[in-house]
């Protein structure tokens, strides 16, 4: 089979791969995405509780000194404490502020002293709202050099130990404010997240590779053929058929199309066959025709002929007596009434002339006798120079059938008979005629040569089977059918049915 693709290949194969392709990526893309996302959200979170717990940790270790040493201390350790801070770079800054804002110490000693401002703009998106709608203790915010910092406050609480010197009023004692650079961390994020971007990317290259090929290997390339084939199975091409394919569902569309394309060319096969027959019954018929007209023409000329030879001379004949006999009735009354005679014995020769043309045309046994009488009367006729015997079985049929159905039935019967005097060479004939549940059968048997029915074909070059052919257009038009039962040696069998609508009038 041809599997060469046309001009159909390329629509098929971008739009199905297309849409199977994008029915892939396109919950894929959303799938990784959401997942890249998620993920860059949780590294940030993550990062920025850390951030937190490093700060919360701080002001967790200077609570923890103050309340456990002696006060004269504190300031030496605080001092300390800020200036390791000072070293750590995880701290832009880092201030301990006392309830009225002062920088008591900073991890950058030339701000101590200075009071912070709850009204800075980096202080605003906690100091603005009511106490308790603020935020948790750390944020993102703008510092007021414009980077952005995570931004932690420890309140450092008056516990037990820091009743004796401070009053307990409950308020925290100072506050450990700390900014961390955002700018670092979120670099860190940031590659990451590219990177993540680059693996998901990746991946769905390698996948819309592997959808193609699979797609390509398992669903194009094997509809391109069968599409190839539909297509020249459309111009005509019914004799092509499709190799057979993996029993899925395309395997299945291959076999359905080779079993339509069997089934379309096993039609145009009958149907070219029955076509012929057509052309065939068409040509015999149009021939059964002439003869017929070539038949009454002929029928009609003897008819003609008859009348004018036999008919036309007897009443010449006839008149002329006639007028012998008139011119002789004073003279020779005696004579004339010989001349008479004589005329009346040429009437009685004219009438039964003209019975004989009479039947001639129409066999009147069938309608004073009815058919059974009619049938043996021309056996008898036919069979009289032959060796044939012949022998009739009507038992089983006492009616008087339509009065066209007994003339199909007498004619047909009579080209029968005609045949087996002719072709036969039988010795023995059997007639039976019956009838029974509305239908009329009628069954001749020879025990003769018998014939090649396939070999009487009509054709023009030999105008034979006509006789066969009018009888069974005789029977069919009385809507019955005819059978013929015949093989070379083994004698013939004609067997007609008719159903009779009317109930038959017995004789
Ligand atoms: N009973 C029979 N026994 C042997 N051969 C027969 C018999 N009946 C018909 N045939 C054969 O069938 C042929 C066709 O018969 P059919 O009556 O159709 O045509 P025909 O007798 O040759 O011509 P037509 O009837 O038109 O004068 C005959 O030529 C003969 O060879
Ligand atoms: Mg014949």
């Amino acid at each position: 089979m041809s599997t060469e693709t046309g001009s159909n290949f390329w629509p098929l194969k971008v739009s199905l791969r297309l849409r199977v392709t994008l029915a892939v990526v396109f919950p894929l893309l959303v799938i990784l995405g959401t997942l890249t996302t998620l993920q860059y959200q949780r590294q940030k979170n993550a990062i920025l509780e850390n951030v937190s717990l490093v700060s919360s940790y701080a002001g967790q270790v200077i609570q923890t000194h103050l309340s456990r040493d002696v006060p004269e201390n504190h300031p030496a350790e605080l001092e300390i404490f800020f200036n390791q801070m000072s070293q750590d770079k995880n701290f832009r800054v880092a201030y301990f502020l006392d309830s009225s804002g002062k920088i008591l110490y900073a991890s950058n000693s030339a701000n101590v002293g200075q009071t912070l401002s709850n009204s800075a703009p980096d202080c605003q998106p906690c100091h603005r709202l009511p106490v308790q709608q603020r935020p948790p203790a750390s944020l993102v915010v703008t510092a007021g050099s414009g980077e952005r910092v995570f931004r932690s406050m420890f309140p450092i609480e008056n516990g037990p130990a820091c009743v004796a010197c401070h009053a307990d009023d409950g308020k925290p004692l100072a506050l450990l404010l700390t900014d961390t650079p955002v700018a670092p961390l979120e670099g860190s994020l940031t590659s990451a997240f590219r990177e993540n971007i680059i693996w998901s990317l990746g991946m769905l290259l390698v996948t819309i590779l592997i959808v193609n090929l699979a797609l390509n290997r398992l669903v194009i390339q094997r509809l391109v053929h069968l599409l190839d084939a539909l297509s020249q199975f459309g111009q005509g091409s019914f004799h092509l058929r499709l190799p057979a394919q993996s029993p899925d569902e395309i395997g299945q569309l291959a076999d359905a199309f080779n079993e339509m394309g069997q089934r379309i060319e096993d039609n145009a096969f009958k149907t070219q066959e029955l076509s012929e027959q057509l052309q065939q019954r068409s040509s015999e018929r149009g021939e059964l025709l002439k003869r017929i007209i070539g038949a009454q023409e002929s029928e009609r000329q003897r008819v003609a002929r008859e009348i004018h030879d036999d008919l036309g001379q007897a009443l010449g004949g006839i008149s002329f007596q006639l007028e012998a006999t008139r011119r002789l009735f004073q003279s020779d009354p005696p004579r004339a009434r010989q001349q008479l005679d004589q005329a009346q014995g040429l009437v009685a020769d004219t009438t039964e002339r003209m019975y004989d043309i009479i039947l001639a045309l129409r066999p009147s046994e069938l309608d004073d006798l009815g058919l059974v009488s009619a049938i043996r009367s021309q056996a008898e006729r036919v069979f009289a120079n032959s060796d044939i015997h012949f022998e009739m079985d009507t038992s089983r049929f006492t009616s008087r059938l339509p009065a066209e159905v007994e003339t199909a039935v007498y004619r047909t019967l009579q080209e029968a008979l005609s045949n087996i005097v002719r072709y036969s060479r039988a010795s023995r004939v059997k007639i039976t005629c019956a009838y029974q549940k509305g239908i009329f059968e009628a069954e001749i048997t020879d025990n003769g040569k018998g014939f090649s029915l396939d070999e009487i074909k009509f054709t023009q070059a030999s105008p034979r089977g006509l006789g066969l052919l009018g009888m069974q257009e005789r029977i069919a038009q009385c809507g019955g059918g005819l059978t013929i039962d015949t093989h070379l040696g083994s004698g013939t069998r004609i067997l007609l049915r008719i159903p009779i609508e009317s109930e038959p009038n017995h004789e």
